[in-house]
């Protein structure tokens, strides 16, 4: 797989197109959309992913499969495991929060969204990431809820250009072993990188109500295992931890 980068000083949102051009992009790559600014972007239930210009990182990796497989959920938990080894080798130590945001301090400073489409004979999968880098405070107020950013952590600008080209690599190397072998390799990765650990008392919206419970586990197919209060055991694919 080679990698194939488009960058766009201004874009609505680089999911958004991708997914308008699909047809155009080469099925043997692995394509990455980079945009400077998103006038439009968003993230998962719909919600404004905050955009502004020349601060942060916003990346949408594009890859083709003959064939749909059942871990495809797992594709941002890659991306997500790949954020954070990116994030290491800058000296910091982020966190996942299940089932794939970037938290920093307990903050969220980065977020993923994986969605499919339909390419002739093909299947488009379609992976955003968000990553405020050099995003100041006063910025950062303009977002609805408690969010931050690797200059407000650390004090000093990130080079957002070697950032990205880390993760780049970073990711296609973790992509090609994902397609071969699965989840498997990344699930330890996975474990070891979350902010919430087995016991923990949690809060869960499902996508229709907020349930209160006991953080159980990690699945080895990256699904989350709760118990609620009343001791009912339930398993997630998705929704989210508050
Ligand atoms: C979330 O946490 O809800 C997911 C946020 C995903 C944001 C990224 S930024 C690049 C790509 N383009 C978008 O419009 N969204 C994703």
């Amino acid at each position: 797989m080679h990698l194939k980068h488009l960058h766009f000083p201004s874009l609505p949102s680089t999911n958004g197109w991708a997914k308008e051009h699909i047809e155009n992009l080469e099925k043997n790559s692995l394509t990455v959309i980079s945009a400077a600014q998103q006038t439009n972007g968003y993230g998962r239930f719909r919600h404004k992913w905050h955009s502004p210009s020349n601060q942060n990182l916003y990346l949408t990796y594009v890859f083709f499969l003959e064939k749909r497989r059942d871990d495809l959920c797992n594709v941002s938990q890659i991306l997500a495991i790949s954020a954070i080894e990116t994030l290491n080798s800058f000296h910091f130590k982020p966190k996942i929060k299940w089932p794939n945001d970037i938290l920093l301090n307990g903050k969220k400073m980065g977020g993923l969204l994986c969605e499919t489409t339909r390419s002739n004979d093909h299947l488009a999968v379609i992976t955003g990431i968000g990553l405020n880098v050099n995003m100041p405070e006063e910025e950062l107020k303009k977002i609805d809820r408690p969010a931050t950013s690797l200059f407000v952590e650390s004090g000093e600008i990130e080079d957002q250009e070697a950032l990205m080209d880390t993760l780049n690599q970073v990711f296609m190397a973790n992509l090609e072993t994902f397609l071969a072998n699965g989840f498997p390799p990344f699930y330890e990765k996975f474990v070891d990188a979350l902010q919430h650990k087995p016991g923990d008392q949690v809060q869960f919206h499902d996508y229709q109500k907020i349930c209160q419970g006991t953080f159980e586990k990690i699945n080895p197919d990256g699904s989350l295992s709760l118990k609620l209060s009343d001791g009912t055991p339930l398993t997630y694919y998705s929704g989210e931890l508050l």
